[in-house]
């Protein structure tokens, strides 16, 4: 079955109240449009096509890279314009499925069971809500068969009353769409050429109208101001967690935990307390326990690892039994081996540390290749940087570096070497080593303290 789907996204959102196309705005860190694109990605032989409107130079800078033909509707004369802008490129066999792009956490398998209805005739998405005011009403006939939608604007008070409504989405072949769109008006209270239009033409061309319904009325809630926006959010963001603890993931509180990505591999056992957020590409092996208020983006965290309170890590990787923060930070870069500790206020770029080492208090370590053993001391700071270039530095297996110790890049600190604590280390260090860099202490017997001067 060859499908086409279009993407109605050229509205301009006025109750956003904001400079952004609503299309734009985000759930999970992802536009509304790209949820959309998503979940039509997923249906087989697809061809996607989104018709674009309002802010259209903002929104196709944002999105062009998705795999989907885009045409602008200049003015937006309604729904069934909007179609009407492609219906010269839609074969008359192949289905069409009509989305709309604020209509973010449709699900797969509702538009999957929408589509058998459209083998045959015209399939409609419908929902009943107990306040169904603003949507078109599902009119429908003495023997329960849909005869039209009205529209809001132009429904009398019985049919206000209906509380079936439609949520908009539909699916049809091609070849009767075309004839149908072809002879709409806009004689409505809108001056609008209504898609909803097409139903009561399906009906006078014989066509029995197949309505199915989504599991629950969220899939089908469109976003039109930010309080809609925030709730669809949450009810996302509730999906995600329910999806992890079924894999076996506890969360201290799944309402306050979010996923902003796609947790690619998750293992069993691993607890997550309040506040983590999520982002990006993430793989979780078994028995991980993050703390709370950390942010994990685009990382690799293996087996039995422990990530205290308020880390950050980002493009990092964290080995198996290695122990991070509380309080630190891995920087795009950071690749920790197995059973590394990186204590409080310690901030870790590009570098490779090797099995067993510590960092444990208020250091920086950047472009370095740490060995593995290796101490390093309270307040060491890799000194990478001279302004213009950066620069490596490379500490052998076993090395001890004393606190507060500065490495002044590029430089090369030996196997077993011991750095004094306060050095400045600028040449490179032998192995086995005691190396000292810093001033010889003096103490001065005949020195008097200052005293305050009399007046
Ligand atoms: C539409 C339906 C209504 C349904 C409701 C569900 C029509 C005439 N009415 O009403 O029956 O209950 O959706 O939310 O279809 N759009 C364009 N170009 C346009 C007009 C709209 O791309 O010229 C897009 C919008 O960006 C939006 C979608 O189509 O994504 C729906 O438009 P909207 O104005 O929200 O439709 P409603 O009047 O709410
Ligand atoms: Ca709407």
């Amino acid at each position: 079955m060859k499908l086409t789907t279009v993407i109605l996204a050229a509205g301009k959102g006025t109750r956003m109240r904001s400079a952004m196309p609503k299309i734009l705005h985000k759930i999970a860190n992802r536009s509304l449009l790209e949820h959309v694109y998503d979940m039509s990605r997923e249906l087989d032989n697809n061809e996607i096509k989104i018709i674009y409107g309002h802010g259209g130079n903002q929104v196709l800078e944002t999105l062009k890279h998705l795999e989907a033909e885009w045409t602008e509707q200049k003015e937006q004369l309604g729904t069934g314009h909007a179609v009407q802008q492609v219906q010269s490129q839609i074969a008359d066999d192949a289905i069409v499925l009509i989305l709309y792009g604020d209509v973010p956490l449709l699900k797969l398998n509702t538009v999957q069971k929408l589509l058998e209805g459209a083998k045959e005739s015209l399939s409609l998405l419908t929902v009943t809500l107990a306040n169904p005011s603003g949507y078109g009403r599902i009119v429908r006939n003495e023997q329960n068969k849909v005869v039209k939608i009205v529209e809001e604007k132009d429904a009398d008070v019985s049919q206000k009353m209906i509380n079936e409504v439609n949520t908009g989405i539909l699916a049809v072949r091609g070849g009767l769409l075309k004839t149908w769109l072809s002879r709409l008006e806009n004689n409505n209270a809108q001056k609008e050429y209504y898609l909803t239009d097409v139903i009561e033409m399906a009906v006078n061309d014989g066509f029995e109208i197949v309505t199915s319904q989504p599991a629950s009325e969220d899939e089908v809630l469109g976003v039109n101001n930010r309080m809609q926006l925030a709730h669809l959010e949450r009810v996302y963001q509730k999906e995600q967690a329910e999806k992890m603890m079924a894999e076996g993931v506890t969360l201290a509180d799944p309402a306050r935990f979010e996923v902003r990505g796609y947790v690619d591999k998750l293992g069993i056992d691993i607890e997550i307390d309040i506040n983590v957020i999520l982002e990006g590409a993430i793989s979780i092996g078994n028995n991980v326990k993050i703390g709370a208020n950390s942010i994990i983006k685009n990382a690799v965290i293996h087996d039995d690892v422990e990530i205290l309170p308020n880390c950050i890590i980002e493009d990092a990787e964290v080995g198996r039994g290695s122990r991070v923060g509380p309080f630190a930070r891995l920087r795009p870069q950071a690749l920790l081996a197995d059973n590394v500790h990186i204590g409080n206020f310690v901030e870790i770029k590009k570098s490779k540390i090797a099995t067993g080492s510590k960092v444990n208090h208020l250091s920086y370590i950047g472009d370095s290749v740490i060995g593995s053993h290796v101490n390093i001391g309270a307040g060491t700071i890799t000194c990478n940087y001279d302004g213009v270039n950066k620069f490596q530095t490379i500490i052998g297996d076993n090395a001890f570096i004393g606190s507060n110790s500065q490495l002044v890049a590029p430089v090369s600190i030996g196997n077993n070497a011991t750095i004094g604590a306060g050095s400045t280390i600028t040449k490179d260090t032998p192995d086995g080593q005691l190396t000292l860099a810093r001033a010889k202490q003096i103490s001065i017997a005949s020195w008097q303290r200052p005293v305050k001067k009399e007046k």
